[in-house]
């Protein structure tokens, strides 16, 4: 199935020109994968009356939440939030809307659990192929973007109006993150810049909808290009419901790469860069 895509090319333009991504379609997709063909049935309808119960099954309680981490604390370590509940109704403790699957610009509160956290031997990893770290393109001029993927089941994403981190993140049957990943490219004052940037203003963002390809590449081309500049090229690798990836221990390679590159009239690397 191929999923259409949808160019958000935003010059100067703010995060609120974020890209619409699924269909309904889509959203049924994920909903047939999760239902289980082939499954043992009886534990499939145990498993899905399970989740319109409103009672908490003692089964997911984490008992460890009840502890704040302080009876063994390193020095400098704070003590984390408490709950024996699974902090089902942790939402109440703060003023702020939920979540509820929208991307609400004064910030929520979600209820979703995290859900299946990926094995330390599938922590998706990436790394650009075009443009290259520190490369020039031409100005004005339409190029391709390549990255390769390792452990992210790309290409899948769902409803990003109203089903934004609305549910748990999922594995595939190898144990990879099903999910997709988008390309971000900012604007820098120099190649040398030290300033924070900002993560509203983007030259270019596109979620990344289609699968990885057989050398497992996914791309896309920004039409139109770029005016003159630096720019800083990342990557944003996510669940299906947009969260950002989530991995089995907390000391890991990164999970993104970034490249950053020139964009000239000539499309020539300037002769001096610092
Ligand atoms: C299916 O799951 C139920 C509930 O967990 C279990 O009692 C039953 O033995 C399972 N049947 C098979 C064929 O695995
Ligand atoms: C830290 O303390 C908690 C609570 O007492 C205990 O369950 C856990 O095993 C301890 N962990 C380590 C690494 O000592
Ligand atoms: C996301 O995962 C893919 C596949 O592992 C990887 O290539 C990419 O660098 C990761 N990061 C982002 C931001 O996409
Ligand atoms: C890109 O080049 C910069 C400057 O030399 C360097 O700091 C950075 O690590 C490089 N990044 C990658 C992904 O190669
Ligand atoms: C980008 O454009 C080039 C030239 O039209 C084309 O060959 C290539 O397949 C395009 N890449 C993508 C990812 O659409
Ligand atoms: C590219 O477009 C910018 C304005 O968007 C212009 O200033 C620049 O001269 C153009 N460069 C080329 C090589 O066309």
């Amino acid at each position: 199935m191929r999923f259409t895509l949808i160019l958000s090319v935003a010059l100067g333009v703010s995060a609120s020109a974020l890209p619409r991504f699924a269909s309904e379609q889509d959203l049924g997709l994920h909903a047939r994968k999760n239902g289980g063909k082939g499954k043992n049935s009886t534990k499939v309808a145990a498993n899905n009356a399970a989740q319109t119960s409103l009672k908490l099954d003692p089964r997911v309680i984490s008992k460890s939440f009840e502890q704040d981490g302080s009876a063994n604390a390193t020095k400098g370590q704070v003590a984390s939030l408490t709950s024996s509940n699974n902090f089902i109704n942790f939402c109440l403790t703060v003023n702020k809307p939920l979540t509820n699957g929208q991307q609400i610009k004064g910030g929520s509160c979600n209820t979703a659990p995290m859900g299946v956290i990926a094995p330390s031997t599938n922590m998706p990893s990436s790394k650009f192929v075009s443009p290259e770290n520190l490369s020039a393109v031409k100005a004005n001029t339409s190029f391709e973007i390549k990255m390769a993927v390792k452990h992210l089941e790309t290409g899948h994403f769902t409803n990003a109006e109203s089903t934004y981190f609305a549910a748990p993140q999922q594995l595939n049957g190898k144990g990879d993150i099903i999910g997709h990943t988008h390309f971000v490219i900012e604007q820098l004052n120099s190649i040398t810049s030290k300033t924070p940037s900002n993560p509203s203003k983007f030259a270019f963002f596109k979620g990344v909808n289609t699968a990885a390809d057989a050398q497992g590449n996914v791309a896309v081309n920004v039409s139109g290009g770029l005016p003159p500049g630096v720019y800083k090229l990342s990557s944003i690798n996510t669940s299906a419901n947009h969260a950002p990836v989530l991995v089995a221990v907390a000391q890991h390679g990164h999970l993104d790469d970034q490249v950053y590159f020139f964009v000239t009239d000539d499309g020539k690397r300037p002769a001096k860069i610092v």
